[in-house]
């Protein structure tokens, strides 16, 4: 019946979803405000087609949550559904085969921005709720909650979860925004990692010099960043960093052999990002460097003189964007304070540095013993015939260590992305089977959930 009801429908999920991957609701970027105002709009009403309640577009100081919620009898279980409908911004967009925000199948795949992460995950939960409604039997009560910040911080969010903890009481909360292992080996996220992500300003000279008067005997910032940056790490891959590893949980022997078990390919890794070798910290596999392991990363670096030619200058500013994904028990706060002293404490005294600090988030880890993670293994288990892995995500959904704060809930991390989606990058595409495997999959966890909970 519910496989009916998906297939018989799927042409029009399909139309539906590209309505909003139409939408350019980039968060980061003001120039698209409207368009994030947009795509809130348009999931407004997508709420009332399903006919649920207290269907609100909540204003905050960013861009707008959209809440919607069904409570059908207080005695069953209830299920808070979290998404995102902001992306991440297109560029560079001359790398893109088609337009981002013109979604074009290709190959069994939509190819849009948002397509995985989140729009097209995210939707699949009113598409699951729709079938059940049609052709089930709802026997739990539904909230969604889908922001439109996600990619630049969650500000807002945390502040909406922080006042409103009464609206938001539900048994569980489930997000798919993560990934499975392939289409072969489904898996249930069972770790995220937390983030620090800093801004550095190195400044030399109060302005730009003439390379050759000044040369030799004025310090360039540039040069002195860079080298600065090379003594974050030593050859092994390890971060230097005093005090950084102090929070780090190790894993026992046993435990590390478990996490090594996942199906991974190291070869197809290499070839999917055209890579000749991997790279990482000593004694970790890759498995772990990506799951259980933090690290810190240039994600930009930028000064001096770019434009076309040559010009002889010595800068007087250089800048870096440095981010460091973090793993239990790091926590954000205390990782930016002791990169910040750390940076301090290494310019010298012919520069001068500022350190600033952007969004950060905790890491997380999924207890695999509740009753929402053994609905999403039965799930997985019916609906793939298989039984799905518990994986490490390198990736972060911050918010999710706040709900286990503020909210006491566990999140069910229910991803059906795949690393080739490319997300974030140029291309970013869904698989049409994981589109529709997902909705069969999600009203399955939904129905278990239902079931398990009473
Ligand atoms: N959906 C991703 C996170 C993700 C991707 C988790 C793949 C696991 C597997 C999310 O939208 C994201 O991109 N998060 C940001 C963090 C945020 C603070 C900008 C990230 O991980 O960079
Ligand atoms: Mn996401
Ligand atoms: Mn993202």
């Amino acid at each position: 019946m519910i496989k009916d009801y998906i297939s018989n429908n799927k042409d029009r999920f399909l139309s539906e979803l590209f309505e909003l991957l139409k939408i350019q609701s980039v968060s980061a970027d003001s120039k698209f405000k409207e368009e994030v105002d947009k795509a809130a709009n348009w999931l407004v009403g997508e709420f009332k087609k399903l006919d649920l309640d207290n269907v609100e577009k909540i204003k905050t100081k960013g861009h707008p949550i959209v809440y919607a919620e069904k409570i059908i009898d207080h005695s069953y279980p209830t299920i808070l559904v979290y998404g995102h409908y902001d992306v991440q911004p297109a560029d560079p967009y001359e790398l893109w085969d088609s337009p981002p925000f013109e979604p074009t199948i290709k190959n069994d795949k939509i190819y849009a921005r948002g397509a995985s992460d989140d729009k097209g995950q995210m939707y699949m939960h009113l598409k699951a709720y729709e079938t059940l409604k049609n052709v089930g039997e709802i026997k739990f009560n539904i909230k969604f909650m889908i922001e439109g910040e996600e990619e630049c911080g969650s500000d807002s969010l945390e502040d909406f979860v922080v006042k409103n903890k009464e609206k938001l009481s539900a048994d569980v909360i489930v997000i798919s925004d993560t990934s499975i292992i392939n289409n072969e080996n489904p898996s249930i996220t069972i770790g995220l990692r937390g983030l620090s992500y800093m801004e550095v300003e190195l400044t030399g000279p109060n302005r730009d010099l003439h390379s050759g008067t000044y040369g030799g005997a004025v310090n360039n910032p540039i040069n002195e960043l860079c080298k600065i940056i090379s003594s974050l790490k030593d050859e092994k891959g390890k971060i230097l960093i005093p005090g950084f590893y102090d929070d780090v949980k190790n894993y026992d022997k046993n435990t590390r052999e478990e996490i090594n078990k996942v199906p991974f390919d190291l070869d197809e890794f290499k070839s999917h990002i055209n890579i000749g070798d991997i790279y990482g910290e000593e004694s970790y596999s890759t498995v772990e460097r990506i799951g259980i392991r933090p690290t810190l990363d240039v994600n930009g670096i930028w000064g001096g003189y770019t434009n076309e030619g040559a010009k002889t200058v010595l800068p007087s500013k250089a800048y870096a964007k440095i981010s460091m994904r973090l793993v239990s028990n790091q926590s954000s706060k205390k990782i930016s304070n002791l990169f910040s002293d750390h940076m301090k404490k290494l310019c010298p005294p012919s520069c001068s540095i500022k350190v600033t600090e952007h969004h950060g988030g905790e890491p997380c880890i999924v207890n695999t013993k509740t009753k929402g993670y053994k609905a999403a293994y039965n799930a997985f288990k019916e609906v793939w015939e298989k039984e799905p892995v518990p994986t490490f995500d390198g990736g972060s959904i911050p918010i999710v260590a706040l709900f286990k704060k503020e909210l006491g809930l566990d999140s069910i991390l229910m991803g059906f992305g795949l690393d080739e989606d490319a997300i974030h990058s140029p291309n970013e595409s869904y698989g049409l089977f994981n589109f529709y495997k997902g909705i069969e999959t999600i009203t399955s966890f939904y129905n278990n959930f239902a079931a398990n909970e009473k």
